[in-house]
């Protein structure tokens, strides 16, 4: 049994920036499912918010994140977040990470859909890549830290499941030592989920394969509350092209002046939003939908043919290259585009310290549901959640006294792994994995109806139950680990979008096409009922 201070599974910026700042105060394991830089993180094209212009103020960018949000922010939680951005900033440039600027010398600011204002750093079109390799070089160079690769996690370790009577805390958890195919067993006081989101749950996604709802998953089956799963973001713009579809076309193209048109040259989006093509993300989205149903074409179109070779291959050098290396000229051709699930605005519900319902377990960035994105995230938030709720996530870790409970090894029973087999047709997995792909795609897209829900829960139902015979009857690989996560978090999204009777931000049902009129909407929450 191996033990640390802290636990944190993912090297997204959630994972790193906690783990810097916890290194400090204890010792660290870092775990990732596949090697360190692998993060939704490192996809990351847009950037990152601050409020840095004289024109813009705080009030601004809270007002615009309550707006897209469609009325479920937590305003305290994102006041909190917004007037945390520039100190976040200036300890991620004392890690070396690089933001764009202007001749002046005063940060270059992008814009995208739903900003009222210019408010986001940005390093070129891979802002992640910045930040994800230099938070990733200061991880590898602090002693008190360690990194496990290839180390999936399976479950976590709670004292319920131990059988200690007392508020469930997690104490622990179990990995798949994928180099060698044994579990381990970590013990912690402190674990903390920087799992990132499940945008392989449908079959068009803008994520890296990574992407498969494993922390999500393990907090629910370990009873931790679950939130507002039903409002899954689909990026308007991600890249239509048989031999490359999920690259995105960052939202930074149409902050720079690109505009949707359909295939007849066209623009749409007037007729959906005065905003146009810079709408909030559900609106446009929901547009290009309408738009491909309404025509039948496959796609739609993103033109920033006005800008020239040179201005766009060094503002967007890598959207550039790339749409070049596919025959697409973005000086001359507007680029083929649809909508790809993009991002989980619900979570592991926590608080504004990324305090989870159970004690010891912490969620940070995409895997959590703290309150700031509502229904419905505003571009470029999401990478400041993560930096600044890591920070408070650590300051709440180390003062607070019920974590310290600390439970003997001798309690903590190895992994045992029965009689298990060897897989023996790993087609199944494959085959279960493309049908709630599909399913989810067909069923729990962007428009959602009541049918449609109930049809996609049975058949989640009967895959969670064949999965589950999987799971217990063969020896554990990675695979069979992703797809066990992947049926929950796409029963979780079924489960929660069936409790919503009303559409509202990225939740659109043609059965309840309104908006319900509350001056306090609820939250959608759920726990495994044991
Ligand atoms: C983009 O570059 O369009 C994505 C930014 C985000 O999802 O916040």
């Amino acid at each position: 049994m191996r033990e640390y201070d802290f636990l944190v599974v993912g090297t997204g910026i959630s994972g790193l920036s906690f783990a810097l700042k916890a290194a400090e105060h204890g010792t660290v394991a870092v775990l990732t499912k596949k090697k360190s830089e692998n993060s939704n993180t490192a996809w990351a094209q847009g950037g990152i918010c601050c409020v840095a212009d004289p024109e813009d103020s705080f009030e601004s960018h809270v007002t615009d994140t309550l707006d897209a949000g469609a009325g479920l922010c937590n305003s305290q939680v994102v006041k909190t977040i917004v007037e945390s951005a520039p100190k976040a900033i200036d300890q991620m440039m004392a890690c070396g990470i690089n933001f764009d600027r202007q001749d002046n010398g005063n940060f270059a600011l992008g814009k995208e859909g739903g900003h009222t204002q210019r408010r986001i750093l940005y390093s070129k079109d891979t802002t992640g890549k910045e930040i994800s390799n230099k938070l990733l070089k200061a991880v590898q160079e602090c002693s008190n830290i360690t990194i496990l690769e290839d180390h999936f996690a399976i479950d976590l370790i709670t004292t319920e499941k131990l059988g200690i009577e007392g508020k469930n805390s997690v104490v622990g958890l179990y990995t798949l030592d994928e180099s060698t195919g044994k579990i381990l067993t970590f013990r912690s006081n402190t674990v903390v989920l920087c799992t990132g989101g499940c945008g392989r749950v449908y079959l068009y996604t803008t994520n890296p394969n990574i992407a498969t709802g494993d922390g999500l998953a393990m907090a629910y089956r370990a009873g931790a509350n679950v939130a507002n799963m039903e409002f899954i973001q689909f990026h308007p713009t991600c890249l239509y092209h048989h031999d490359l579809n999920n690259f995105l076309i960052s939202e930074a193209v149409r902050g720079e002046g690109g505009i949707l048109i359909g295939k007849d040259g066209n623009e749409f989006m007037e007729r959906h939003d005065p905003r146009g093509s810079l709408a909030p993300r559900d609106i446009v989205a929901r547009a290009i939908d309408h738009e491909i149903k309404r025509t039948g074409e496959p796609c739609v179109f993103v033109d920033i043919t006005h800008k020239s070779k040179e201005y766009l291959s060094e503002r967007f050098p890598n959207i550039y290259k790339t749409c070049l290396s596919v025959g697409i000229d973005p000086a001359n051709d507007p680029i083929p585009v649809v909508p790809a699930a993009h991002y989980q605005c619900g979570g592991v519900q926590t608080d504004i310290d990324g305090r989870t319902s159970l004690n010891g377990l912490y969620a940070v960035g995409e895997v959590a549901c703290t309150g700031l994105h509502g229904a419905n995230r505003l571009a470029s938030n999401s990478l400041l959640e993560g930096a600044v709720i890591a920070g408070r996530a650590l300051d709440n870790a180390i003062n607070n006294k019920n974590n310290k409970n600390k439970v003997s090894e001798q309690i903590i029973p190895e992994w045992t792994s029965g009689n298990a087999e060897d897989v023996d047709e790993l087609v199944v997995i494959y085959h279960n994995w493309d049908e709630i792909r599909r399913l989810m795609w067909d069923y729990v897209s962007i428009v959602r109806t009541n049918k449609r829900l109930k049809r996609a829960a049975t058949r989640l139902q009967n895959l969670r139950q064949e999965v589950q015979e999987f799971y217990w009857n063969f020896k554990i690989c990675s695979d069979l680990l992703e797809l066990r996560n992947l049926v929950e978090t796409a029963s979780l999204i079924v489960n929660c979008a069936q409790l919503r009777d009303e559409s509202r931000g990225l939740h659109y049902t043609l059965d309840f096409p309104k908006t319900k009129n509350s001056s306090q909407p609820q939250d959608t929450v759920i726990r495994l009922q044991k």
